[in-house]
């Protein structure tokens, strides 16, 4: 459904992203791992196409998804890592424009901003301003602009972040359930814990380069280790983080 190919990107001549090739199927949960600065949103930005690659191509279809961005734009969903909102807008009213630009028909729109909003608990604060909102409920605006249209592809750049435990459970249920009804989900996240339960494959990126892609069960046993989150730390990080740990808590008493 989605294709990389030798996808690049530099920012300013230092390169953030290298040649990443991956290929996103139909009912297929990819989760993508990495540090801070790794350049996973880098990625992701490329894939929605709000970034120009420096080299490579996002294929859609095996079509360059430059060559028809809106109509790409109409099968994707996308739950950016930071909430870019309307501040002035009420939660309603913003997703009411969501709508309107994807083009979903009045009498369906009303219902299903109506319904969504009750499933996300944000039914009694519709008409409250965007900016008066906690940074969970802005969360849940986004999942609700993404999920309003049911696009065939989802793409989630850390959609974790700032949700209470319930909604994080229901999100959790949610993507597991979206990959099993045939939706192509790629998945951004620091949590491993999630990442190891939803994804069926994986790409972890470090320092712009991928250095493991595969199925989340494959790469686990390829590390040895019995969870991701050890497994991560083996191939990744490298640090010794309880020294780290000691040597912070050293320099804040010196
Ligand atoms: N707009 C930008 N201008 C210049 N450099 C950028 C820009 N955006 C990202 N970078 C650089 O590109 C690299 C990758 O950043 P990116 O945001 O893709 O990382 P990330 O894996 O999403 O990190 P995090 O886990 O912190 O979200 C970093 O070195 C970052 O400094
Ligand atoms: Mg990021």
């Amino acid at each position: 459904m989605l294709e990389t190919q030798e996808l690049s990107k530099s920012y300013a001549s230092i390169p953030a992203v290298r040649n990443v090739n991956f290929s996103l199927q139909a009912g297929q949960v990819l989760g993508c791992l990495g540090p801070n600065g790794s350049g996973k949103s880098t990625t992701v930005k490329m894939l929605t196409g709000l970034l120009q690659p420096t080299r490579g191509k996002v294929l859609f279809y095996g079509e360059d998804i430059h060559k028809d961005l809106v109509g790409f734009r109409r099968c994707l969903g996308y739950v950016p890592e930071e909430a870019n909102l309307y501040p002035y807008l009420s939660g309603r009213e913003y997703l009411e424009m969501i709508g309107i630009l994807r083009g979903i028909g009045r009498p369906r729109l009303e219902k299903r901003i109506d319904s969504l909003l009750e499933l996300f608990a944000m039914h009694p604060h519709r008409h409250g301003v965007i900016a008066s909102y906690s940074k969970g409920m802005r969360q849940r605006i986004l999942l609700i602009a993404a999920f309003m249209d049911n696009p065939p592809i989802l793409i989630f750049d850390e959609p974790l972040s700032g949700l209470d435990v319930t909604t994080a459970l229901i999100l959790k249920t949610l993507i597991r359930t979206f990959g099993q009804r045939g939706k192509a989900i790629f998945y951004c996240s620091h949590v491993l814990e999630v990442v190891e339960q939803v994804c069926s494959d994986l790409l972890i990126l470090r320092k712009g380069n991928v250095i493991a892609s595969g199925p989340t069960e494959a790469i686990q046993r390829h590390a040895d280790s019995a969870s991701l989150e050890r497994t991560f730390m083996h191939m990744v990080e490298k640090a010794d983080t309880d020294q780290v740990s000691a040597d912070i808590i050293h320099a804040m008493e010196a």
